[in-house]
């Protein structure tokens, strides 16, 4: 359980909080020197709730720090506490969402971009309340405050747990396969009329952003291409790193594979498939060292 040597229940007026770049939850109001020093205990929080997610996913660096939350200004992490355990209270759950620009494939093979593309970048509840409902419960309510729907959703590389999580509460499993490490459901684009002219997908990623850099609107997308620190998981045994995603939703899988390995593995097999259920893993793509 994360507990502090601070008592953490002024900063949780309620049992999910939310946190932006000023590190003050949100309605928090008070003098200056209460602000200082909610700002630090914040960032203690945040940092150690971010080392824990990355140490759950097997991350060489955390995704999610104080300093990096500090310097976004569109990123926002979730908070869950429980006030009643111990003398100080624990937090139990982190979630970290935000926009992106990113470029993405529709069912069709087209790619368009996408701006301020809703994204799931981190999630963690500690071990000893995962599978309680309480991911469900911060899940939510993010999407409740943002106004987001499940399938309108990128996922930043999920993990395993977080396939099986979006397949069991939101009944999201076919994907849209991606030259990215994002992962995007079916439904994805429905209803959505494209805000940029699209490009074709038979075109490599190379030209793709190299006409992307010809706009005036591109400096800021990202194609999330070879990124050196983001999201690096460790290697693995190879004998582990075989599964399909319907091994994982039998949970018959105990690799750590996510679905966006699974779609690359799939796509750089040239299996062209519509959905990532088809997709095998191979050993020498399933993780990024
Ligand atoms: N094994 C298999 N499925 C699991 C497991 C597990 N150990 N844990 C959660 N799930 C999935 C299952 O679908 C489960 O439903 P079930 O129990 O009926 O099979 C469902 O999630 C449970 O839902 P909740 O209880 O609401 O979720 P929970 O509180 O466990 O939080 C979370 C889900 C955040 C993914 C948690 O399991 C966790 O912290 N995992 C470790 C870190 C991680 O993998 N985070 C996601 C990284 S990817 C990213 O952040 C973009």
């Amino acid at each position: 359980m994360t507990d502090f040597c601070f008592d953490i229940k002024p900063l949780f007026p309620e049992a999910i909080i939310k946190v932006s770049s000023d590190l003050l939850p949100q309605n928090f109001s008070g003098k200056r020197f209460m602000c200082a020093d909610v700002t630090l205990k914040m960032a203690e929080i945040i940092d150690r709730m971010g080392q824990l997610s990355a140490t759950a996913q097997d991350l060489i660096n955390p995704v999610t720090t104080a300093q990096r939350l500090e310097k976004s200004d569109n990123q926002t992490v979730y908070l869950m506490a429980d006030g009643k355990e111990g003398a100080n209270g624990v937090v139990v759950g982190l979630l970290k969402v935000g926009t992106k620009d990113l470029y993405l494939y529709d069912e069709t093979g087209q790619v368009h971009k996408v701006q301020r593309a809703p994204a799931v970048l981190d999630f963690y509840v500690h071990e000893s309340r995962q599978r309680c409902g309480l991911g469900k419960e911060l899940f939510e309510a993010m999407l409740a405050e943002e106004k987001w729907t499940p399938s309108k959703l990128s996922v930043d590389r999920p993990s395993q747990k977080l396939i099986l999580f979006m397949a069991r509460h939101y009944g999201l499993v076919r994907t849209i396969p991606q030259a990215n490490h994002f992962v995007l459901y079916e439904g994805y684009f429905h209803g959505v009329s494209p805000s940029m002219p699209l490009l074709q997908a038979t075109k490599s990623v190379p030209a793709i952003l190299a006409a992307g850099s010809e706009s005036q609107h591109t400096s800021a997308m990202t194609f999330h291409v070879g990124e050196a620190n983001y999201r690096k998981r460790r290697l693995q045994d190879p004998q582990q790193q075989s599964c399909s995603t319907t091994d994982l939703l039998s949970s018959r899988c105990n690799s750590d594979c996510s679905m966006a390995e699974i779609i690359q593995g799939s796509r750089a097999r040239g299996t062209n498939a519509s959905h990532a259920a088809d997709g095998q893993i191979s050993g020498t793509n399933v993780r990024h060292t």
